[in-house]
């Protein structure tokens, strides 16, 4: 893609320029060593425009591409591709852009899309594997399956038994092998809450009634409930039509914390601080108390459209702060501590402990002056027992993203394990793949795999072991 109008499309300047691509490099150059235990595919989806776009672009709207790095006997490869879905296959046979999204709406007619539906369901932000299945996830429509050689499958619909959306933070709690999930909508009941069992079986919707519709981009689950936030962050689609942000901060709105029995019927709320809880750490029981954690924000966290904060991207909002919650089911309480002062966000766990306490927790920081969520300078670890912060700076002039954590499959700690990263040097315009001891983050890496190119922006990873 030729960007012609750059100058006006932030999200498509600097970091975000899409690759134009799709490469399969083997025998990637590797400096320091590769732990023996590190086997499988670390993979990130983000989203990557393949056409110019008809209006104003949002890092949202960007065709979802999957990079992988595959490490093998401590060599390494590397594939990226689009994931086909109906929208963009719809765009590649047009040859040009046809839809408008979270940037600019624009519905196409059925003339010029066929089947593929007049809202693009880019499957850009994130890649879960359950039960077999590979799906690439955006909150806003199906999941996408794909294989694990990335090639697209087409949309997942847990056998017709899903209409609609579902999050693209689902959680897998590691005991039960039960995937659980979410979608918000922007039409009454507003919050539906689903239960797969750990054969890939959709067993369980239960609507969870809201009195209007807020953005809910991740929850959080226990041993025997559901955490949910409904932040004073609205969603309001009649705006996006009208040209205006569809993310609105509304103070009047309120936040209450939902808590709802995984096999029950109907939460219970209690009130809270303002909170928009962009991603959770964990969440676990404590007795009658329910603790959990976040990366909290107030205020505008996001805007989109025309009246919002696209024409200064690296202005985007306040970030997040790392933050505990603590529900008092017993008093009705809530109680809200900021534990650091550090923005950051793309909070992660030793998956193992989803659902449990995890002593460990890991995000992408702002040590200096924040830019825009997903483009940190930082890999930070908190230890929840101790309170000590340890952290790893990318470098002067490099990004990093997300950092997700790979357990040794030898390991016995919950730190027993490696957290994987990409980190760009935006001068040198190069990326690469980084291995830290999560023992030892402020170390730094162990091992790094040079890309054979500069990575875009982009948001979640995983780590699917050989
Ligand atoms: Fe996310």
């Amino acid at each position: 893609m030729t960007v012609t109008n750059a100058r006006h499309q932030p999200m498509l300047s600097g970091a975000f320029v899409p690759v134009a691509d799709e490469l399969d490099v083997d025998g990637l150059r590797v400096s320091g060593t590769l732990p023996e235990a590190l086997q499988g595919t670390f993979i990130r989806n983000g989203p990557n425009p393949m056409f110019e776009p008809r209006g104003r672009y949002h890092m949202f709207d960007g065709d979802g591409m999957l990079h992988a790095i595959t490490i093998r006997d401590g060599h390494a490869s590397y594939r990226n591709r689009w994931i086909r879905t109906a929208a963009l296959e719809a765009e590649r046979r047009a040859g040009r852009a046809l839809y408008g999204g979270v940037g600019e709406m624009h519905f196409p007619s059925r003339e010029e899309v066929g089947d593929a539906g007049s809202l693009k369901n880019p499957a850009n932000t994130h890649i879960v594997r359950h039960a077999g299945h590979d799906l690439a996830l955006w909150e806003g429509g199906l999941p996408t399956e794909v294989t694990p050689d990335l090639e697209t499958v087409g949309p997942y619909d847990f056998g017709g038994r899903l209409d609609g959306a579902l999050t693209a933070h689902p959680k897998i709690d590691p005991r039960t092998g039960e995937l659980l999930a979410f979608a918000y909508l922007p039409f009454p009941p507003y919050l539906r809450y689903y239960q797969v069992d750990a054969g890939g079986a959709l067993v369980r919707s239960v609507d969870v009634p809201l009195e209007t519709a807020v953005v809910m981009h991740d929850f959080a689950i226990t041993e025997h409930h559901v955490v949910f936030v409904e932040s004073p962050m609205v969603f309001d689609l009649a705006a996006a039509l009208a040209g205006e942000s569809m993310f609105r901060w509304d103070p009047d709105h309120g936040t209450r914390v939902g808590v709802l029995p995984r096999d029950g019927d109907e939460a219970t709320w209690y009130e809270a601080d303002d909170t928009y809880l962009n991603h959770f750490w964990n969440a676990w029981e404590e007795g009658q108390s329910i603790v959990f954690a976040g990366s909290r924000q107030v205020g505008s966290a996001f805007t989109a459209g025309k009246g919002g904060a696209m024409d200064d991207a690296s202005a985007d909002a306040e970030p997040g702060r790392p933050t505990r919650f603590v529900v008092d089911r017993a008093a009705g309480k809530v109680r809200v501590d900021q534990f650091d002062e550090m923005g950051g966000d793309y909070t992660r766990i030793n998956d193992a402990y989803c659902g449990v306490r995890s002593r460990y927790l890991y995000m992408g920081g702002f040590s200096g002056e924040a830019t825009i969520v997903g483009h940190f300078d930082t890999v930070v670890k908190y230890d929840d027992a101790s309170g000590e912060r340890t952290t790893w700076g990318v470098g002067a002039g490099c990004i990093t993203g997300e950092a997700c954590f790979a357990p040794d499959p030898d390991g016995v700690a919950e730190d027993d394990g490696w957290l994987l990263a990409h980190v760009t040097d935006r001068g040198a315009g190069t990326t690469d793949m980084v291995v830290l001891d999560a023992r030892e983050v402020a170390a730094g890496p162990i091992a790094r795999i040079h890309l054979p190119w500069r990575l875009p922006f982009g948001f979640h990873v995983n780590w699917f072991p050989a």
